[in-house]
Parts: structure tokens; C-alpha cells; sequence
């Protein structure tokens, strides 16, 4: 469904993304594991799109130079040009980190403004489905998003890319900031998203544990750079990772 190609982005002179590449079939749940700075952002953002929007930006404003080298193909078509918003058309929707949300608009609200692209009918059945997947938000409709908490503004962060009607729903850090029990809840909604939607999922993560042992397949990167591939399982008994992100 999705592949990158010898994917390189440097910000100025400073590799962030370094000769990378990945698949990610129909229907999979694929991760992306990394420690800070490892280029998890820069990787969903060029994947969305997104990074186009910034290099632009920072041209207008004579900031710093975005260098993308590498492709990015979805279903066969080179995609890396196009802007995020055709790629939204196409399905391919980002949940930024640090869960983005309008905090003065409820969460009925901004559900509704995440589906702007959609018939109101849609929006009406997706967001039933949002509380049905994350049934804490349930009693906060009518509550500034503002008032809930990480995990409840990071639950509606999700229901908000959901509303889009993804085909490929892409994951920043999902689990950042979150309690450990937030975070098993939070891994349970996705499961269940996969299990009711069918949507084809990419995650970034620096929790490798409780993330592994649901992906079809995991890349980990360190400095921008694939150190490691392989299924969640596999990953899960690999030494290395082990010690790197169990702690054992
Ligand atoms: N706009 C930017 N300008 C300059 N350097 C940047 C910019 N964004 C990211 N970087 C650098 O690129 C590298 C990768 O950053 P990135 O944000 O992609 O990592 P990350 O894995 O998402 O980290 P985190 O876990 O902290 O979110 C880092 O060294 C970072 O400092
Ligand atoms: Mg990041």
C-alpha cells in the first residue's frame, strides 16, 4: 500500500532522515520505533505530506532549508510531491504528537471540525464510533477539550483523524505523556480501530513494550537511520531492543 524509498530530509546540514526505507502492506499495523530525535516526526511528516507545508514555509520566511531526497509511493504512485491535503483525498491522514487539539471548542466540536471533508451523516456515525472506541470521552461531549485530560485530549486526537475516514491512519507518539494505564487503554482503542475498520495503521513510538506486541511488522531507527526490522514478535525477543528499550 505504502513504500518509501531511500528517504533522506535534512534540515540545513543536519541529517535527520537517513537513507530510509520502508513497506507497509494493506491492512498491517507497521511501528516505527525510535528514542527521541530519531526522526519519527519527520518521517509521518513526510509520509502526510506535512513537511512540504514546512519546507515552504521556511522558504517564505527565508528560515532554514528543507533538502527531501527519496520517494514516497502509495498504491503505485509516486505520492512525494503531492500536497498534505491531496493526500488527505487519498486517505492518508496524520495524528500529530502531542495530541493537537482545539482546546476553547468541545469535543463534539472538534470531531465535527476534523470532519470538515465529510457529509454530516458521516460525521454523525464515525464520531458514535469514537465514543464507542474510547467510551471515556463519552460523558465529555459537551466539554471544552481544553478541560480533559492527556490521554482523554490524546483519545479525541485519534477519534479527530478518525473522522476523516482514513485508509492509511498515520500515529505520532500515540502513547507520549500517557500514564501506564492510559497507555494500555489507548493500545486497546487502536487494536479495536484496526479490528473494526480494517484501516491499514502506522505508528511511531519511543514505548517500544507496550506498542510490540501488536504491530504485523516493526522498523526501529536510531539517528535517522533503520537499525533494525523485523515482526513484533521478533522484536520483542531481540537482546538489543531489549536492552535498549526494556531496560533489561
Ligand atoms: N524543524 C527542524 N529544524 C531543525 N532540525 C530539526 C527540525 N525538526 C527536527 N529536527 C532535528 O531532526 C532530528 C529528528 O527529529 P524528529 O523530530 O523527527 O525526531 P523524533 O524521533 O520525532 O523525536 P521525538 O521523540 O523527540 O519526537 C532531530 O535531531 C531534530 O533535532
Ligand atoms: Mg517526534
Amino acid at each position: 500500500m505504502l513504500e518509501v524509498k531511500g528517504l533522506m530530509v535534512f534540515y540545513e546540514n543536519a541529517l535527520a532522515v537517513n537513507d530510509l526505507s520502508l513497506k507497509v502492506q494493506a491492512g498491517q499495523v507497521v511501528g516505527v520505533i525510535g528514542s527521541n530525535s530519531a526522526g519519527k516526526t519527520t518521517l509521518m511528516n513526510t509520509l502526510s505530506g506535512l513537511i512540504l507545508d514546512q519546507r515552504i514555509k521556511e522558504l517564505r520566511k527565508g528560515g532554514e532549508r528543507i533538502t527531501i531526497m527519496g520517494k514516497v509511493i502509495h498504491e503505485g504512485q509516486d505520492i512525494s510531491d503531492m500536497p498534505a491535503y491531496e493526500r488527505v483525498r487519498l486517505g492518508i491522514v496524520l495524528c500529530r504528537e502531542r495530541h493537537p487539539v482545539f482546546p476553547d471548542s468541545t469535543v463534539l466540536e472538534n470531531l465535527a471540525i476534523a470532519g470538515h471533508l465529510r457529509s454530516k451523516v458521516e460525521v454523525a456515525q464515525t464520531t458514535e464510533l469514537c465514543f464507542d472506541l474510547f467510551p471515556n470521552l463519552t460523558r465529555w461531549r459537551r466539554r471544552k477539550a481544553g478541560f480533559l485530560s492527556g490521554g482523554e485530549q490524546q483519545m479525541l486526537a485519534i477519534g479527530m483523524a478518525l473522522v476523516v475516514r482514513p485508509r492509511l491512519l498515520l500515529l505520532d507518539e500515540p502513547l507520549l505523556g500517557l500514564s501506564p494505564a492510559m497507555q494500555e487503554k489507548v493500545v486497546e482503542a487502536i487494536r479495536s480501530v484496526r479490528e473494526k475498520t480494517g484501516v491499514t495503521i502506522v505508528i511511531a513510538e519511543q514505548f517500544a513494550r507496550p506498542i510490540l506486541p501488536m504491530l504485523d511488522f516493526g522498523y526501529v531507527i536510531e539517528n535517522g537511520m533503520l537499525t533494525l526490522t523485523g515482526s513484533g514478535r521478533d522484536l520483542m525477543e531481540n537482546p538489543e531492543v531489549k536492552s535498549a528499550y526494556f531496560g533489561l
